[in-house]
């Protein structure tokens, strides 16, 4: 098997592919994130011949990236094929009757894994990621990301950091010592991936987002349209009991607030260049040096 293919990775692929045709109820931060993105990406003068959206799930930030270069030819990739059906449908509805006009330009949607990208070196002008990352190798994604990227390719991403779902985690620990809601990556380490993939002027911050439920229930059956269930090795396989669902419940309760139950997301945001000099990157004893001026809002 390979490593493409790894059990979790089909988890991964699996659950969104099951997710798909709801996926545009539930997708609140990644609206809001992906919006952000979009606005910083407008600050950026940029004539994109070739645009990649990575994870492009349903498709509504490709939608919008079609609209904003329509010189360029986009392709949203994606691996659970079936929400690239979905990005396709988005697209189709977003054209209106123009999509019959003849010499239309379509995006191309290409199933594949941001480790292992199925695309050319040196092919893409810019890759948009929103909240796609968090589910990757970092290391493999951005050494791909950087290996088909132009010269002066961009690279604009959102990512989750660890503090995600954090009341979440806590109300599973008084529970059990299973790993209950993914690992994610923090600042340092994505800043880390990004130099060492050889990315250049790499740039992130991170902001926090609080959703609010009535209950925990609400938000775990957001979370399971969402896809964004967990599939992390070492997870508990199997149903998990009724009890054990209480008792998750119950500990979440005591995060209520003016009655009602939030869930934090930390929102890492970032962009880089392609083609760093190897020069720029290797310090004499070989580690990689990060310009602290270069990041902003890590925690210290
Ligand atoms: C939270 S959704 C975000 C979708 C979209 N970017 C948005 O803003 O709504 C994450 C997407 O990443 C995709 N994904 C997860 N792992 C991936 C991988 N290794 N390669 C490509 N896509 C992946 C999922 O299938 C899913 O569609």
């Amino acid at each position: 098997m390979s490593d493409a293919f790894k059990p979790e990775k089909l988890s991964v692929a699996r659950s969104f592919g099951q997710s798909a045709l709801h996926y545009d109820d539930v997708a609140v931060l990644q609206r809001e994130t992906g919006d952000e993105l979009l606005d910083r990406l407008s600050l950026v003068k940029l004539s994109p011949k070739r645009i990649l959206d990575l994870g492009a799930g349903t498709g509504r930030n490709l939608v919008q990236l079609a609209k904003r270069y329509p010189d360029a030819e986009v392709i949203g990739l994606d691996i659970a094929p079936t929400m690239l059906h979905q990005a396709q449908a988005a697209y189709h509805d977003s054209q209106g009757l123009k999509r019959w006009l003849p010499r239309q330009k379509k995006p191309s949607l290409v199933a594949g894994d941001a480790e292992q990208l199925p695309l050319a070196d040196n092919s893409i002008d810019l890759v948009f990621a929103n909240l796609a990352l968090q589910w990757c190798e970092l290391a493999a994604s951005f050494t791909e990301i950087e290996r088909v990227l132009r010269p002066d390719g961009l690279l604009m991403f959102t990512t989750l950091g660890p503090d995600t779902l954090c009341e979440l985690r806590e109300a599973w620990a008084s529970v059990d010592d299973y790993p209950h809601v993914n690992v994610f990556y923090d600042m340092h380490d994505v800043a880390e991936a990004m130099m060492h993939a050889r990315l250049a002027e790499p740039v992130l911050d991170m902001d926090r987002y609080v959703l609010t439920y009535q209950d925990a229930m609400a938000m775990m059956r957001d979370l399971k349209i969402l896809g964004a269930s967990n599939v992390a090795q070492g997870r508990r396989r199997g149903m998990t009991g009724k009890k054990a669902i209480e008792r998750v419940i119950a500990g979440y309760e005591h995060f209520r607030e003016q009655g009602v139950l939030p869930a934090s997301y930390e929102v890492i945001f970032g962009h880089a260049w392609a083609g760093v000099p190897a020069a720029q990157m290797k310090q004499d004893d070989g580690s990689i040096h990060v310009p602290l001026t270069e990041l902003t809002g890590l925690k210290q």
